[in-house]
């Protein structure tokens, strides 16, 4: 029996020690020995694909540069959870365009709304977002004026984003008014996202490891779901500490419930609300330290 048809070979305790910093220097995501089953069957499939056949030796592929950084990239959007819905984590939604609807009644001048999806998967979210703004500017009868930047570390998911394609079954969450309002309907089941809608979204790699080097600041709505729940609890207060401030002052960031329990920034204030976990950014800076 060769190595093909033979059982996927156990990855031993270096070598998942090995996988592991790596995964999680380079993306966050932290394994822990319990789940090395779901690290190993990734790995295996992504092998066998490509006919390496020791651990060890593709652990080096990937780390080649410049030949590894695709490999890398190939093997990263397999080990990543991807699933995603329209109009998940609907108390959320409702939260963001109650907020939106308020926030645009109370601009004087007009300037465009911003929002950032992080973590945007294959661009059900970042739509669902732009739907939920486009309709808070209506239901305050001003022109719509806003943008919704989606970034993921997964080019693939990327891919399927910007090509904004979907079937009636991937779309059954959702209102059916915005479907026949917001989508155009190709052959039978397939939609793809209208123009009024897909011209105020963008897509980008973006890795929220390297936060830093992401230009986006000043947003009115950053909604990062079902991003950091891989996340070790220090690492996920440094991202959203720098989340915190990238918001423009009274801005909304929010995250799923559960996803963080002992964050704390002294920028923001929570909203109070049981069903959603988020946060606004104070209006004025807080003063931590007296000056005088
Ligand atoms: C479970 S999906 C959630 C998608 C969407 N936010 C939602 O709630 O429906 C998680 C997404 O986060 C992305 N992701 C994971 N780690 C990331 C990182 N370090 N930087 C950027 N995106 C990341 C994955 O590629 C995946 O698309």
């Amino acid at each position: 029996m060769n190595w093909r048809q033979s059982q996927i070979p156990p990855l031993n305790e270096v070598q998942f020690k090995s996988w592991q910093t790596m995964l999680e220097e380079r993306t966050g995501m932290y394994i822990p020995y319990e789940r090395r089953s779901l690290l190993q069957s990734s790995l295996a499939i992504r092998m066998r694909e490509v006919e390496c056949h020791d651990y060890d030796a593709y652990f080096k592929r990937v780390q080649e540069r410049p030949a590894g950084v695709k490999e890398w990239a190939t093997l990263v959007d397999r080990i990543m959870v991807r699933e995603t819905r329209f109009c998940r984590n609907s108390e959320s939604l409702e939260l963001v365009e109650r907020y939106l609807k308020h926030r645009i009644a109370g601009m004087a001048e007009e300037r465009p709304i911003n929002i950032w999806s992080v973590g945007c998967c294959t661009g059900e979210e970042p739509y669902s977002l732009a739907i939920t703004c486009n309709e808070a500017f209506e239901a305050n009868d001003r022109a719509p004026k806003f943008g919704v930047s989606g970034t993921d570390i997964s080019l693939p998911a990327l891919q399927i984003a910007r090509e904004g394609r979907y079937s009636r079954r991937q779309m059954s969450n959702m209102n059916p008014e915005w479907i026949s309002r917001y989508f155009i309907e190709q052959e039978a089941g397939q939609f793809v996202v209208g123009p009024e809608i897909r011209e105020r979204v963008c897509f980008s790699m973006s890795n929220i490891v390297d936060i830093a080097r992401n230009p986006l600041r000043n947003l009115d709505v950053i909604y990062c779901q079902n991003v950091l729940v891989y996340f070790r609890e220090e690492r996920k207060h440094l991202v959203l500490d720098n989340l915190a401030d990238r918001l423009a002052p009274g801005g909304l960031l929010v995250i799923a419930q559960g996803e963080t329990s002992k964050w704390h920034n002294d920028l923001l204030h929570k909203v109070d609300d049981n069903l959603t976990l988020a946060f606004v950014r104070r209006e004025q800076p807080y003063a931590t330290k007296n000056t005088h």
